[in-house]
């Protein structure tokens, strides 16, 4: 097993690392993405190497815009698509655009770690409202309306990361309604929305949205290649108008024309359809085989299989310390990510998080028999 060594992970060899929440390069298709890039360079249009419309091409949100409505069973207007670097980059730029230091963001409580990065980037003061198995908890939200005015909420209301869960249908329906009634933006993080395994999740939450509140970011990270740095936001064309008529495009154009021109041939070869699929039996598979074997080896462990996404959010027995733990099994060379990183209020320290993505079945294996020996 050689060092796995790229950005956010340095993993020592030999070791199992659960906590690497990305795709192995062994299973990124190059050969695809070869095969869609000549098709592209085939057809001789020099407009991908010049500055890109703001929006993002009208030929390629068309055929994302196709895409997207087969995925989602549900119509996608390519006018309602805005095309960003990704979803890291769409969460940097709408912070730049609608907050100022000092503002306040809701956040869920556990959240995705790296985008409490960017808002502390932006000087924003974070609070976290409670979530269940059916995603955030809107009584718990209401109370902390009453004391303070957030800009947006930031939520992963499907196949959350860490926590697995999706928000429900009616669920979604009330937060819009929060959101009207108290003035704030949903920024909802759908990255894992198409990585479903049993049944297929609600659509994105744009489309419970009737008065601009809403934007559904997605990206091509988790359902292609994490470094093609591409993704889209899907919202009302009012609330995409400040980042089509922002400076930073005014200057640099719409957010990476190139790559955009060679997912389109992706998209079009039906590429990127077999791939996904690809990705969705092979990461159910590996679900389960993890799951099974915590389940097996370390009962102590609590966890709901999750029904899509990347991730097994387990907790132990209330007071234990999920990072002394993790001290103890890297002397066993292998590795987690403990709850607390999870948390900005600095809590769920007896939770663990489990990435099913990122190693073949018989590592999975080996990660929990060494765990096994930690945790009993
Ligand atoms: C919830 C969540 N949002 C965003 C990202 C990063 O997305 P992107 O690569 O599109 O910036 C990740 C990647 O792990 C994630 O888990």
């Amino acid at each position: 097993m050689a060092k796995v060594q790229v950005a956010q992970i340095n993993v020592p060899e030999g070791w199992i690392d659960f906590g690497i929440g990305q795709p192995h390069v062994d299973i990124l298709p190059l050969e695809q993405l070869a095969e869609a890039a000549t098709h592209r360079f085939e057809q001789g249009d020099r407009n991908i190497l010049q500055y890109g419309m703001q929006q993002g091409s009208a030929n390629f949100r068309n055929s994302l815009a196709r895409f997207l409505s087969a995925q989602y069973e549900a119509a996608v207007d390519p006018d309602h698509l805005f095309i960003t670097a990704g979803i890291s980059q769409a969460l940097d730029q709408i912070c730049a655009l609608h907050t100022r230091p000092g503002d306040t963001v809701f956040v869920e409580e556990p959240s995705y770690f790296l985008a409490l990065r960017i808002f502390a980037d932006h000087g924003l003061k974070v609070i976290s409202t409670p979530i269940d198995e059916n995603g955030l908890i809107l009584g718990a939200l209401e109370e902390k309306l009453v004391k303070h005015k957030p800009v947006f909420i930031y939520t992963i209301p499907v196949f959350h990361n860490p926590a697995g869960v999706t928000l429900s249908t009616n669920r979604r329906e009330k937060l819009v309604r929060l959101a009207e009634n108290h003035g704030f933006l949903i920024i909802a993080d759908e990255v894992y929305q198409m990585l479903a395994y049993t049944a297929a999740p609600p659509p994105p939450m744009t489309y419970f949205d009737n008065s601009a509140r809403v934007l559904s970011l997605g990206s091509f990270s988790k359902i292609l290649a994490p470094g093609l740095r591409l993704g889209w936001m899907q919202a009302k064309p009012s609330l995409l108008e400040p980042f089509i008529a922002s400076g930073y495009l005014e200057s640099g154009g719409g957010l990476n024309p190139f790559v955009s021109g060679i997912v389109n041939s992706m998209i079009e070869l039906g590429l990127q359809e077999d791939y996904l699929n690809f990705l969705r039996k092979t990461y159910h598979k590996r679900m389960l085989t993890l799951s099974a074997a915590l389940r097996q080896q370390i009962p102590a462990l609590k966890f709901a299989e999750p029904h899509g996404g990347y991730f097994i959010w387990s907790f132990l027995p209330e007071g234990t310390d999920s990072q002394t733990l993790l001290a103890e099994a890297n002397k066993h060379q292998v590795s987690f990510q403990p709850g607390i990183k999870f948390s900005s209020a600095r809590g769920l320290c007896n939770y663990l998080r489990f990435c099913f993505a990122f190693y073949g079945e018989a590592d999975l294996l080996e990660g929990v028999e060494r765990l096994s020996r930690v945790i009993q």
